[in-house]
């Protein structure tokens, strides 16, 4: 039987995924359906006589906010909804500040705890609060997005944006649990998605090459949000993601390797003023760029670099590349990940294993920069 055959196994049931850092221990909850009994399933962590604030955003309150709401009031219990506003733009402090404004004229103590319900805006500002919040409150995280389902809300990396960078204030804060339900994907706009697919794709080539099997096989049904298989894709993506962050709560090693198409992909975005590529889709051609770097340093063999390149292409479309390569070569010297100036390069061996090179020259960086901008030309 092929990996990827067993892989899709284990669909529709309760999968509980532990999460091990110094700071906390918790659990990843994944399941079809789950928001609709969130509050059964958080009856253990989160105490009845804590008061419930649920802060999300009005797209995703629209589809889901009663549904979330309807649990909690099935268990007896009531919830109060914050919202705030969309977007990247509204991370930042003083929204931070509004929120806890509110919190506070709602009557929050320190025996509450925040509900995170949304993508990874949601996630990073409302860790953030609750993490500051009367010096600390419980979050549990409820993501919405694919990508927030598989990575931001796994980790208890929190923060907002600054004028000056983004993710310029934050904290680690590990959330009490986390409640992952695929079904609440099929709301979110085809663009997002696949964005996140992207994210799902580095899990692959980075630790798990029956993910990235998976992906190679079902492109269709994944792009048509199959359930069964995205609640497959979905947890196996967490468990590498949770075995990592459990090896390495505050990126100091192993959690380099998560890294694996940042390195350009965060280059790419901020070169454009993050308004052309949706952080999933700068992943995606990062990807292919850390994986032309890998064959021009020799770490990477050709078939190697062909399926990886070949898988990214497979679920486009993504944004044309139009950057100028020498640009991007010295955003890397700046990055903040970047450790003595030399920008740290994840590089794939084979399809599940990677490898950390500093050795990477500046040519190497602006000829994988000219190559994707000509493929997105294609
Ligand atoms: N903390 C971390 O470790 C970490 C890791 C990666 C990214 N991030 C952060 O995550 C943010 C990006 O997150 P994102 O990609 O989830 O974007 P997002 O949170 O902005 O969500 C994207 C859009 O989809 C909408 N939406 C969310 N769920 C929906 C649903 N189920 N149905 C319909 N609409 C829905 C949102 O309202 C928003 O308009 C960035 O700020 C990035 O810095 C954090
Ligand atoms: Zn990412």
């Amino acid at each position: 039987m092929s990996a990827t055959a067993t892989l899709i196994h284990y669909t529709k049931s309760l999968t509980r995924i532990p999460v091990h850092t110094p700071s906390r221990s918790y659990e990843v909850l994944v399941e079809r359906g789950l928001l609709r009994s969130a509050a059964a399933a958080l009856s253990d962590t989160v105490p009845l006589e804590w008061r419930v604030f649920v802060v999300t955003q009005a797209p995703v309150r629209k589809h889901w906010g009663n549904i979330l709401r309807k649990s909690f009031s099935k268990a007896g219990r009531k919830v109060e909804i914050i919202q705030m506003p969309d977007g990247e733009r509204s991370k930042t402090l003083s929204q931070l500040e509004k929120l806890a404004s509110k919190l506070v004229s709602c009557g929050a103590d320190r025996r509450s705890v925040i509900l995170a319900l949304g993508g990874g805006v949601v996630g990073d500002v409302a860790g953030f609060l609750a993490s500051v919040f009367m010096r600390g409150i419980p979050v549990v995280q409820v993501p919405t997005t694919l990508l927030a389902q598989v990575d931001s809300a796994i980790g208890g990396k929190t923060g907002v944006n600054l004028k000056s960078g983004k993710n310029l204030l934050g904290t680690f804060y590990q959330p009490l649990a986390v409640l992952a339900d695929p079904d609440v994907l099929a709301t979110l706009p085809e663009r997002e998605y696949r964005s996140g697919l992207f994210e799902a794709m580095k899990y692959g080539v980075i630790r798990n090459r029956a993910i990235f099997e998976l992906m190679e096989t079902n492109r269709d049904a994944l792009l048509s949000r199959d359930g069964a298989l995205l609640e497959t894709l979905i947890t196996e993506c967490i468990r590498v993601k949770a075995e990592v962050v459990s090896a390495d709560e505050r990126e100091s090693g192993k959690r380099r390797i998560l890294n694996f198409g940042h390195t350009i992909g965060h280059a790419l975005e901020a070169e454009t003023d993050y308004q052309q590529f949706l952080h999933g889709e700068a992943v995606g051609w990062g990807m292919i760029a850390a994986t032309l770097v890998g064959t021009e340093m020799q770490v990477t063999d050709s078939l190697t670099a062909q399926r990886i390149i070949g898988l990214v292409r497979a679920y486009a479309p993504l944004p044309r590349v139009e950057v100028n390569s020498e640009g991007i070569a010295k955003r890397l010297l700046s990055d903040k990940k970047t450790v003595g100036g030399v920008p740290h390069f994840v590089l794939p061996t084979e399809i599940g294993k990677v490898e950390v090179v500093n050795t990477v020259p500046e040519r190497a960086v602006i000829h994988a920069v000219e190559e994707i901008k000509k493929l997105s030309e294609a």
